[in-house]
């Protein structure tokens, strides 16, 4: 099968390494072929830490996507995070080209250039330049200018860097495996590609990924990415935390915390007749965990969910949202999202977190969830996958047009009209919301 006709995401995390294959279908889009999830083993807060265990983990991950695909895989895009993530923008000025003074694409092109030509240490490299908008002569916000008449030509882009070790070492596990890499994609970037709306872009939203390492933030602002970062923290100090405050294993900690998180939904309700006192001694003895298999100790004696929920679970959730927090004060953007934050992430499905994220962050909160796409539904329809569907939706976007992840124009939709109408009203939600 042609290398168009298929695409690979490898996102390659600190709790699980996942590949995904999708045939590209005319009518259909996307269709996942293949799924394979696997414990991920060499990574610390979501960077290589022994190449041979990634090695085999990731190897471990291709092989079963590859069964159950069919096929086998020549290049994937890859995800990228963690500390070494960083971002700024950068303007670049161009004067049009033609005689006539209309833009064309080569314009396009090279006023993205000028804008990528930053000054970077020799230890960083760019990952992604997504141009924000354009301004035309003294016209700003033109998302398209190329069939426009004007003399000099500006552009805003957004970049993404990492450290160039860092993605040299992702680079050689695959290239050990016989896979290219099609692209790097940050992946708050990729996860913004599948549980953000163009309205919630447009309003002002920032897309939180809480992974076990490491969360990764992407703000957008009238509809452009303006801000993207890392931090260090992330659902596995939840799951460490756990295991101190208990005294058990972290694989019991993490055991207790995702029977802990699975049951937050489920509320209990008075039964037609029962007393209060007899409610509030079921209440009480539904509130015990027995770990006593999860830890493997008879004699281990149960638990307190709602103790282990408020004096230790809490308190980590905060501490990830007030980091949060700052990094978007900051940056002076917390005005700008009034569409507030979308989480996604295995760790978007700890109990309680998004009460505690609206609260701390006072913004509106939801859990990201994949949109859909076909194939294997079940059992990637969750938050935990939404970086490797988001690595295939990028690659969907940016490969009919170029190989290279690196330059990427915005997508354009709809007809002027419809564009200057949809702003209208954005604009006029905008001023209605606080
Ligand atoms: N049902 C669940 N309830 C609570 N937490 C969960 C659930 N499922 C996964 N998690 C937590 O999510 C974390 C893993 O999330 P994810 O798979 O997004 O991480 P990752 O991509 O491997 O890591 P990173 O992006 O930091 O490198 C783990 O800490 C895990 O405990
Ligand atoms: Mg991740």
């Amino acid at each position: 099968m042609s290398k168009h006709h298929y695409l690979t995401a490898i996102d390659i995390g600190t709790d699980k390494c996942t590949t995904l294959i999708a045939t590209r279908e005319p009518e259909v889009g996307l269709k996942v072929t293949g799924v394979s999830a696997i414990s991920s083993k060499g990574m610390r807060k979501s960077q290589i830490v022994d190449l041979e265990q990634v090695l085999s983990t990731v190897s471990e991950s291709v092989d079963g996507a590859e069964r159950m695909a069919g096929q086998e895989i020549e290049s994937a895009y890859v995800s990228v995070s963690g500390a070494h993530i960083s971002s700024l923008n950068s303007k670049g000025v161009v004067a049009v080209a033609a005689p006539n003074q209309e833009i064309t694409p080569e314009d396009v092109h090279r006023v993205i250039e000028a804008a990528r030509a930053i000054s970077l240490s020799s230890e960083r490299e760019i990952i992604h330049v997504i141009p924000k908008d354009f301004k035309v002569d003294s016209q700003e916000g033109i998302k398209d200018p190329v069939g426009m008449t004007g003399v000099r030509l500006e552009s805003e882009a957004h970049i993404i860097t990492g450290m160039s070790t860092t993605l040299r070492n992702s680079e050689k596990v695959l290239r050990d495996l016989g896979i290219t890499v099609d692209g790097f994609v940050f992946s708050g970037l990729a996860a913004a590609q599948v549980v953000l709306s163009e309205t919630e872009k447009e309003l002002g939203v920032a897309i939180i990924d809480i992974g076990a390492g490491t969360t990764s933030l992407c703000v957008y602002i009238d509809g452009s990415l303006t801000y993207s970062d890392s931090i260090p923290v992330g659902a596995r100090h939840i799951t460490q935390d756990i295991a101190l405050g208990c005294r058990v294993s972290i694989d019991a900690a993490e055991e207790i915390k995702l029977q802990i998180s699975n049951e937050s939904e489920t509320v209990l309700k008075p039964i037609a007749g029962e007393s209060k006192q007899d409610f509030q001694k079921r209440r009480k003895a539904s509130d015990m965990l027995d770990i006593t298999g999860i830890t493997g100790d008879p004699h281990a004696e149960p638990l307190s969910k709602s103790s282990i929920v408020d004096a230790i679970m809490t308190p980590r959730i905060k501490e990830i949202f007030s980091l949060v927090h700052e990094k978007l004060e900051q940056k002076n953007v917390l005005a700008d999202i009034p569409a507030g934050i979308v989480i996604t992430g295995g760790g978007a499905r700890t109990a309680h977190l998004v009460s505690i994220a609206k609260r701390e962050l006072k913004l509106p909160a939801r859990i990201g969830t994949p949109k859909e796409i076909s194939g294997i539904l079940s059992d990637i329809n969750n938050p935990s996958y939404v970086t490797s569907i988001g690595l295939l939706e990028y690659g969907a976007q940016t490969l009919p047009a170029a190989s290279s992840s690196e330059f990427s124009l915005p997508s354009f939709s709809g007809t002027p009209s419809f564009e200057t109408i949809k702003k209208k009203l954005l604009q006029l939600l905008k001023s209605i919301l606080p």
